[in-house]
């Protein structure tokens, strides 16, 4: 699901002129709101405090099955097709990698990309989990969406990290970079002893538009993350428009991708 917002335009189903405007209106209005809230607050040490907090994996155990089945129990409010059950977004998007004849691993990563958003479940504020990602502890790009909301960032006005570099070194690579906080990163951390090193860089930057969008960042990134940016390109337009006028059917694909869940994850998921 795009939950990257970008481009209000993207928000105009309805059909009848007037519903149109108060929806778009609604949808702007809800947007603005979600990137104040994730641009003032996301800061070095916000981030820092949420890896010490979710990095240690302690909430519950589940399955991979039971984990999507409760994800499924989420409204993403940053999401202009809020009616869109996640497990829908999910299947629609590894139904439309798999049509395409990409390699399991592809269409697994396409099934759990969104996983990460149980955070939203755990108690997490949208603002922490969804949205657009970039980089903390160095200055934020122009080219991030609405970026004049970074004002408020305290970060902003310190001179430890609002230089271009801030406290990386020059083409250090992402790993070495501190996101904003959300559901990529946790994901990544969740699922990255399994899954291909293509697939670790689709789920851990699908939403770092700044990077594989717009092409800021370069200073930071290195050589792997260049070999890997077109996958994470790749990816892109089966998360943003996968939509299909004849959905997938849940219960008729589920044997798949239960066995595909089970040939590449552990039977039972820390969270
Ligand atoms: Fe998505
Ligand atoms: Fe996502």
């Amino acid at each position: 699901m795009p939950e990257t917002l970008a481009a209000p335009g993207l928000l105009a189903p309805a059909p009848r002129r007037a519903q149109y405007r108060d929806y778009q209106q609604a949808g702007i209005d809800r947007v603005r709101e979600f990137y104040r809230n994730n641009h003032s607050q996301q800061t070095l040490r916000f981030v820092l405090e949420k890896k010490d907090r979710w990095l240690q994996f302690k909430q519950r155990s589940m399955t991979p099955w039971e984990g999507l089945d409760y994800l499924n129990t989420l409204i993403d409010e940053s999401d202009p097709d809020i009616n869109l059950p996640q497990i829908s977004h999910l299947l629609q998007t590894a139904e439309a990698i798999r049509a395409d004849g990409h390699p399991d691993w592809f269409v697994l990563t396409g099934f759990v990309h969104d996983l990460g958003k149980v955070l939203c479940l755990f108690g997490e504020p949208q603002w922490a989990v969804v949205g657009d990602t970039f980089p903390v502890g160095c200055r934020h790009s122009q080219r991030i969406v609405y970026p004049e909301f970074f004002a408020a960032n305290p970060d902003s006005d310190d001179s430890r990290y609002n230089t271009e570099l801030g406290i990386y070194s020059a083409n250090c690579g992402l790993d070495q970079v501190h996101m904003s906080w959300g559901h990529d990163e946790y994901l990544y951390h969740l699922l990255k002893d399994y899954l291909p090193e293509p697939a670790q860089y689709m789920i851990r930057y699908h939403s770092f538009y700044a990077w594989h969008k717009e092409g800021q960042y370069r200073h930071l990134t290195d050589a792997r993350d260049h070999a890997n940016l077109p996958w994470v390109q790749k990816f892109n337009p089966y998360d943003l428009y996968s939509k299909n006028p004849n959905p997938p059917v849940l219960a008729e694909l589920k044997p798949y991708y239960e066995d595909l869940l089970a040939k590449y994850l552990p039977a039972t998921l820390k969270l």
